[in-house]
């Protein structure tokens, strides 16, 4: 096996080599003056399970574009197996056709991904209307979640916590990080009205006092959602609040405009930050020595 860091990838993939305690390599990629893509291995592939590592943020569409080329190359190679490991794993929101005539752009990845590897792990993927990850991906898929880091890192680090989930989905994150934790947890309700959007209220009473506020959702993007949270548990009186996501995708300013509402934000390091201080890259090492 050799872990392959791609283009947005690098960040974790040594450290997930590091505890996998498998070799290591970088795919050289190049962009030519007409912005096509142009991708070489350094390294032997011949007769090797080879694993991309790539997370997808940014020009979500050339980084795919990258893999895909990464993958094809490596077969042609000889590797035995392509792996993708994608610690965040794009468009898992649109899973629907909202409107008509939409394309539904999760179903479209699930085809493309399943044809060019034979594994894909990812971690906490939005999983909403589609159901079972397995309806998406017709290749073998292991999905990883972040939850027992997280779990770690407040245990470790915040006192007294009351976990607040910004919106029902986010139950998979908030509710159980608190069940395991053993404290108290609330879930907000949320209505989306566009893609930057939403209003979020609290349907149930709760007592914050004494309580260190953690906010747990999986994807931080536009922070909108946070935000509307934090409007409404600012009318209990609480004035300093915590924010623990998976994905800091963080567009438009998103960590600059909670850091000014009093929000303290953490994440993994599924996507590469300021704020990541949680390490999720031995979740991975232990998924692929399974
Ligand atoms: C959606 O339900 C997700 O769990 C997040 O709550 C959402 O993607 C966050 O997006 P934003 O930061 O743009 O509000």
């Amino acid at each position: 096996m050799i872990i392959i860091g791609c283009s947005k990838g690098t960040h974790i993939a040594k450290k997930i080599a590091k505890k996998a305690k498998k070799p290591y390599s970088e795919l050289k990629v190049k962009k030519f003056p007409d912005n096509e893509s142009h991708i070489r291995f350094t390294c032997d592939v011949k007769r090797k399970t080879v694993v991309l590592v790539q997370s997808f943020y940014g020009n979500v569409n050339d980084y795919i574009m990258e893999v895909i080329f990464a993958a094809e190359t490596a077969k042609e190679l000889g590797a035995r197996k392509v792996f993708l490991v994608a610690p965040y794993f794009p468009y898992f929101r649109q899973d629907s056709r909202f409107n008509p005539g939409e394309c539904i752009s999760i179903k479209v990845m699930g085809k493309l991904i399943s044809h060019y590897f034979d594994k894909l792990f990812v971690i906490d993927p939005h999983l909403h209307r589609q159901g079972a990850i397995t309806k998406i991906f017709s290749t073998k898929v292991e999905k990883l979640t972040a939850n027992p880091c997280i779990i770690d890192y407040i245990k470790k680090n915040i006192k007294k916590p009351l976990i607040v989930g910004p919106d029902w989905e986010s139950y998979k994150w908030a509710e159980k990080v608190a069940d395991q934790i053993g404290c108290e947890s609330v879930i907000m309700e949320k209505k989306r009205i566009s893609g930057r959007k939403v209003k979020v209220t609290l349907n149930k009473k709760i007592d914050i006092t004494d309580k260190n506020i953690i906010f747990v959702d999986d994807i931080i993007s536009t922070g909108n959602t946070i935000r509307g949270a934090v409007k409404n548990i600012k009318k209990l009186g609480a004035k300093k609040f915590n924010c623990i996501a998976v994905h800091g995708v963080f567009v438009e300013n998103a960590l600059e405009k909670l850091r000014k509402e009093k929000v303290k934000v953490i994440t993994t390091n599924t996507i590469p930050n300021k704020v990541n201080k949680i390490d999720v890259s031995g979740l991975v090492a232990e998924g692929l020595g399974k």
